[in-house]
């Protein structure tokens, strides 16, 4: 068991058939980074993410997450992460407070913590004045927000986001990079996926995933000078076309 690392894993694979979407990769995550799993559609990022959030058995490899081993204690794990998935998974015919009391029940929030919980909750997403609305009914950006703030009601050791700004507007993906910062800054560790380069830069460290493989990791500023480039968006095309030559 891990005391350093909130999250790692040593040859992690998963085939389907024949096909390896993800190919034995090594990853260590540090207790609150803002870790970034980059990489193009089909690169691998959510099927790695369901191998740690003990959705997915893997094909081989090992690994822990909040020092749980992800093939034998999954129960374990899911007590102590937040999920929110590529897919919208909350109800939209719900209002907003009921789709929090739901996760409420499901992550087993005391009774008499319930309340205070998802008060909380909502007004660090900021939707505390959307309590009473129909999920269906709120802008796309502000869903989002709602599933953030399902997904930290009961406070993750570790948060696991993909894609969480998918087809969100550039001033609500600005906001909502800020709840994520908000939340890492309360010491949780976070595992997050995107494709836009610009938020990639706000990651303590970004792992580029190409066909399944590592293809390079570290800070932003690591990886503009290895690659002499001033951009993530250049980082993410050259170690692509570096990977595919080799
Ligand atoms: N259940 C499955 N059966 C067969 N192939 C699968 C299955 N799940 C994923 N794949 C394949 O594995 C590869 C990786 O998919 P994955 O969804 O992990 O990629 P991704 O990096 O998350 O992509 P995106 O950026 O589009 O979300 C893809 O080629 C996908 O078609
Ligand atoms: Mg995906």
């Amino acid at each position: 068991m891990s005391l350093t690392f909130s999250i790692q894993t040593k040859g992690l694979t998963k085939s389907f058939g024949p096909f390896t979407a993800v190919d034995a990769i090594d990853v260590e995550v540090g207790k609150g980074e803002i870790y970034g799993f980059l990489g193009a559609n089909g690169a691998g990022k959510t099927t790695a993410m369901r191998m740690l959030c003990g959705l997915l058995q893997p094909s081989s490899g090992t690994g822990t997450v909040a020092g749980f081993d992800i093939l034998r204690e999954t129960s374990k794990i899911r007590t102590r992460i937040g999920y929110m998935s590529q897919k919208f998974a909350l109800y939209p015919d719900l209002t907003v407070k009921e789709n929090l009391s739901l996760v409420a029940d499901l992550y087993a929030i005391p009774r008499a913590l319930v309340k205070e919980r998802i008060a909380e909750a909502a007004e660090r997403s900021g939707i505390q004045d959307l309590l009473p609305r129909r999920t269906g009914e709120l802008p796309w950006g502000w869903q989002q927000r709602l599933s953030m703030a399902c997904a930290t009601a009961h406070h993750p050791e570790i948060l696991f986001l993909d894609e969480p700004t998918g087809s969100v507007d550039p001033l609500s993906r600005r906001v909502f990079w800020d709840l994520i910062r908000a939340e890492a800054e309360r010491g949780t560790t976070i595992f997050v996926t995107t494709h836009y380069m610009d938020e990639a830069e706000y990651c303590h460290r970004a792992c580029f995933l190409v066909d399944g493989k590592i293809a390079d990791i570290g800070t932003p500023h690591e990886l503009k000078t290895r690659h002499q480039v001033s951009t993530l968006q250049e980082v993410f095309l050259t170690v692509a076309q570096l990977a595919r030559r080799s």
